[in-house]
């Protein structure tokens, strides 16, 4: 039984996010609790819609034995919002984005992801720009962060 769908959300929805979206998945199924999670992501930006993630997010994953080139890129809509119970932006700049598209009652609660995982306010770095290196450490960086969010899977509100 799904007991908390989660949408992460970057810009493009082919770094980051993709990422996000394979850790988490890889980490709930290892075990055995993929039933208890919906995990999608989504980009603000629409750029590239339709894409697979970003061949270096790809060969990033694939280096950890996470699959994540069959994703596709999507934009965030605002049924997105009565969709997910959480929304999780990737860096402060997503974060207004979505509350800027966000309907004034719905379901989700939208956070930060670094707030969620950790208790901060950081942006996960966008390594779109970078080298494999920042794609590496995105990927760490994402799965300290996943570990904690399925490990805490109903944690309380966070402003
Ligand atoms: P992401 O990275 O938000 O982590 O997917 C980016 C991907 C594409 C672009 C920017 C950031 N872009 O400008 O096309």
């Amino acid at each position: 039984m799904t007991s908390l769908s989660i949408l992460f959300v970057c810009l493009g929805n082919i770094c980051r996010s993709p990422l996000a979206e394979g850790i988490l998945r890889h980490l709930t199924s290892e075990e055995g609790r993929d039933q208890e999670f919906v995990i999608d992501s989504a980009g603000t930006g629409g750029w590239h819609i339709g894409s697979p993630p970003d061949s270096r997010a790809i060969a990033t994953a694939a280096g950890h034995g996470i699959d994540i080139s069959q994703q596709k890129a999507r934009k965030v809509s605002t049924a997105d919002f009565d969709r997910f119970d959480l929304i999780l932006a990737l860096d402060r700049n997503n974060l207004r984005a979505l509350k800027e598209i966000a309907p004034p009652a719905c379901r989700a609660r939208t956070a930060l992801f670094s707030t969620q995982a950790f208790g901060t306010v950081e942006d996960v770095p966008d390594p779109y720009y970078g080298g494999a290196a920042d794609f590496e450490a995105v990927y760490r960086l994402l799965y300290r962060g996943c570990a904690l969010i399925a490990a805490v899977p109903n944690d309380g509100p966070v402003s």
